[in-house]
């Protein structure tokens, strides 16, 4: 048995399985206020897993310490089941982090988890087994595919469930679409596919936080049908509803690149700075306007593209460092500042003269435009990711 309190610090799985035995499966099942159904759980996946893994795998149960002592009843058994192994958590609680926790401590080289309410029928396990066999990343229980379904919900729950998955699509749409059922807390994933990751999900929806921070290339699905709740009850409150919500703009802001944005507006700064200079130097000197337009502009950029490439995308560009790519990088930098003049040009055009709006005003709302065209095509295109 573990040792009861552990806990364990910060937020990533790693890569290495510290293992001594040959694990390749480690089941985490989380737990709060299940002494009534564990002991049935436990029963049932370990005669099933026996059969298919015999000492290959491991059940981790993580409870954060539930007043019915559902920990200790674990305890007792990990005495009949020796591929149980149970972490109590004292000082925290939350379903996805209490996943985290016991991936954290897994061996195995596929991690997965499962309700221990009986709600998620055992035998489905297998057949998310065999898709990872056949080499899924991910493999999902859905209720929303063939052979999915819930027993008998009400209309009002099924619309909820359905409106939280309609709002994930709308916050998230790159990653909530990727499967069936974004809600489902059953599913394997490999390691290598979430080993390094930071993963700080808030709440009940760990699979969110596997899609979006993760990288899981091949996604596999199986249908199962969630059945009701014999012994005790869900802990879902409105609460859980709130945090969903937030788990969703958080990721959102994560996966917006805010940082880079940021920096990449600092950068074009500094360049207004610099062709300001530059333009009243080359004045000073006596050059024509036009060519002290264009030669202050063309520095300017020059200055904007060395602060990007060794700030604003410097992971990027670490990635591809030899002198004829970083070349490669400044000339299409170079291109799309000009298309950036251009669909400047244009926009003021068409707010002032065709919709007859202040010029200073249509110009501020040109370089807003400009400056979002300008950062999404040079991230796209001059530093690709
Ligand atoms: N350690 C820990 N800490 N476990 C928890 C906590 C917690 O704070 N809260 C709930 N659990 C455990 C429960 O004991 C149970 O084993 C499992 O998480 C699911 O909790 P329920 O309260 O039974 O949730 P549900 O029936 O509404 O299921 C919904 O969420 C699941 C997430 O796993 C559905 O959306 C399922 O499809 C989904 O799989
Ligand atoms: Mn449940």
């Amino acid at each position: 048995p573990e040792p009861t309190g552990l806990l364990i610090i910060g937020n990533r799985v790693t890569q290495a399985t510290p293992d001594h035995r040959n694990i390749r499966l480690s089941l985490v099942i989380p737990t709060y206020c299940e002494s009534e159904n564990i002991q049935q759980m436990i029963a049932q996946l370990s005669q099933m897993l026996d059969r298919v893994l015999r000492d290959e795998y491991e059940l981790i149960i993580v409870d954060d310490d539930s007043p019915d002592l559902t920990w200790k009843t674990v305890n007792d058994l990990c005495w009949v089941y020796p591929q149980l192994r149970v972490m109590r958590r004292q000082h925290q609680r939350g379903l996805s982090t209490a996943v985290i926790r016991g991936w954290q401590v897994a061996n195995g080289e596929i991690l997965g988890v499962i309700d221990a309410d009986l709600q998620h029928p055992p035998e489905t396990l297998l057949q998310l087994w065999a898709e990872i066999h056949k080499g899924a990343d991910l493999a999902v229980a859905s209720r929303h595919v063939d052979h999915g379904g819930v027993s008998d919900w009400s209309l009002g729950r099924r619309f909820l469930s359905r409106g939280a998955q309609v709002l994930g699509l709308v916050i998230l749409p790159g990653i909530v679409s990727r499967v069936s059922d974004p809600m489902s807390g059953y599913f394997l994933v490999r390691r290598e596919a979430i080993a390094d990751q930071v993963l700080s999900p808030i709440g009940y929806k760990i699979l969110i936080e596997v899609l979006a921070q993760g990288h899981s290339r091949w996604i596999a699905e199986v249908g199962y049908v969630f059945q009701e709740r014999s012994e005790g009850a869900s802990k879902v409150t409105w609460k859980q509803y709130v945090e969903y919500v937030q788990h969703l703009i958080r990721l959102r802001l994560m996966l917006w690149p805010v940082q880079r944005f940021l920096r990449f507006g600092v950068v074009g700064l500094s360049g207004v700075f610099v062709d300001m200079t530059m333009f009243y130097l080359f004045r000073h000197l006596g050059l024509g306007l036009t060519l002290s337009v264009i030669l202050s502009g063309e520095i300017a950029i020059v200055n904007n593209f060395l602060w990007n490439d060794r700030w604003t995308f410097a992971d990027l560009a670490h990635q591809q460092r030899s002198w004829g790519k970083g070349f490669k990088r400044f000339l299409k930098f170079n291109i799309v500042c000009l298309t950036g003049l251009v669909l400047n040009a244009i926009i003021v055009n068409l707010l002032s003269r065709g919709l007859g709006m202040n010029e200073y005003l249509a110009k501020l709302i040109a370089i807003a435009i400009v400056t979002f065209w300008n950062f999404w095509v040079n991230l796209k295109l001059s530093w690709r990711v």
